[in-house]
């Protein structure tokens, strides 16, 4: 695992890491009593440089996955490491976006791009030469003096993808990252995540409910369930994809199953169904 403060190709080298989890298991302690079991049994191996989304209704555990990996809280069984390296805590190695926004108010734009560089020891004009770069490549070059406060939701989001690069990570682990996004919005943040990834090549684990989302950006969907992996599909659609994309038969196809995963059976046609 690499340490703060380790040297760091600040030119956002591609990378080629390997995420392994093996029979993790996490229970939680209630406050009224009794465990939870958010995690059962998960195995998964995500190649080197491929992107998965991670789908499942609502309290299935994916963030408590996303959490493990990312090493904020220790798992209860199992094991998970990247390239061998086990995960014992947070890592520069795995960058994490959240739903909520992940940039410090009281930073400029450009303070915000450049602070996990500045945790790692790289010299002022560097990190301030590498978030710039970042920030360009997300369409922020002409903000970069601006506060937090002066941008649009759809540009804070902007700039906690420009950050999260800006550290180099072999692994990117993003929690519904544009779930409040509106439609315009959002396939716009999509574009941006997926030239940066199509560069770098991290390893992608992306926590989503959004169906449609999960289509346009992963070469591979797992459903979570009741804490276990029920169902794990390979998206084989053209790149780069677009909105018309969804309406291939393979998309279609993925998309009444899951959303019968989803428990949006219902609304899903019958007998059209090739599992
Ligand atoms: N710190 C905690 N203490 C106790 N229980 C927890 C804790 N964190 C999560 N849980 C429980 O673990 C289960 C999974 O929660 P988690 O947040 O991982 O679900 P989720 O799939 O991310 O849901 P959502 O889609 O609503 O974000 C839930 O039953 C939740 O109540
Ligand atoms: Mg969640």
């Amino acid at each position: 695992m690499a340490a703060y403060g380790a040297p760091l190709n600040v030119k956002g080298a591609v990378s080629m890491a390997v995420l392994r989890l093996r029979h993790v298991t996490q229970f939680f302690l209630r406050s009224g009593g009794g465990l939870v079991e958010a995690v059962s049994d998960v195995s998964l191996i995500i190649p080197a440089q491929q992107f998965v989304c991670l789908i499942g209704p609502s309290g299935c555990g994916k963030t408590t996955l996303l959490q493990l990996v990312a090493g904020l809280i220790p798992y209860s069984r199992g094991e998970i490491d990247v390239d061998g390296a086990e995960v014992v805590g947070p890592s520069p190695d795995r960058g994490l976006v959240f739903q909520r926004d992940s940039v410090f108010p009281w930073m400029r734009v450009i303070e915000n791009a450049a602070y996990g560089l500045k945790c790692r020891g790289v010299s002022k004009d560097k990190r301030l030469d590498t978030a710039r770069a970042y920030l360009r490549q997300v369409g922020l070059g002409n903000v970069e003096r601006s506060w937090p406060r002066e941008l649009s939701g759809g540009m804070l989001k902007r700039v906690a993808v420009a950050t999260v690069f800006a550290n180099s990570p072999k692994v990117l682990l993003l929690d519904e990252p544009f779930g409040s996004l509106d439609y315009v919005t959002k396939l716009q943040l999509h574009q941006v995540l997926l030239n940066l990834w199509s560069r770098y090549k991290p390893t992608v684990l992306f926590v989503t409910h959004d169906v449609d989302e999960a289509m346009l950006l992963a070469d591979r969907i797992v459903v979570m369930k009741d804490g276990r992996l029920v169902d794990d599909r390979q998206i084989t659609l053209p790149r780069p994809r677009t909105v018309e994309s969804l309406a291939l038969p393979e998309a279609v196809n993925h998309k009444e199953v899951l959303l019968r995963h989803l428990g949006l059976g219902d609304l899903v046609r019958t007998g059209l169904i090739s599992q």
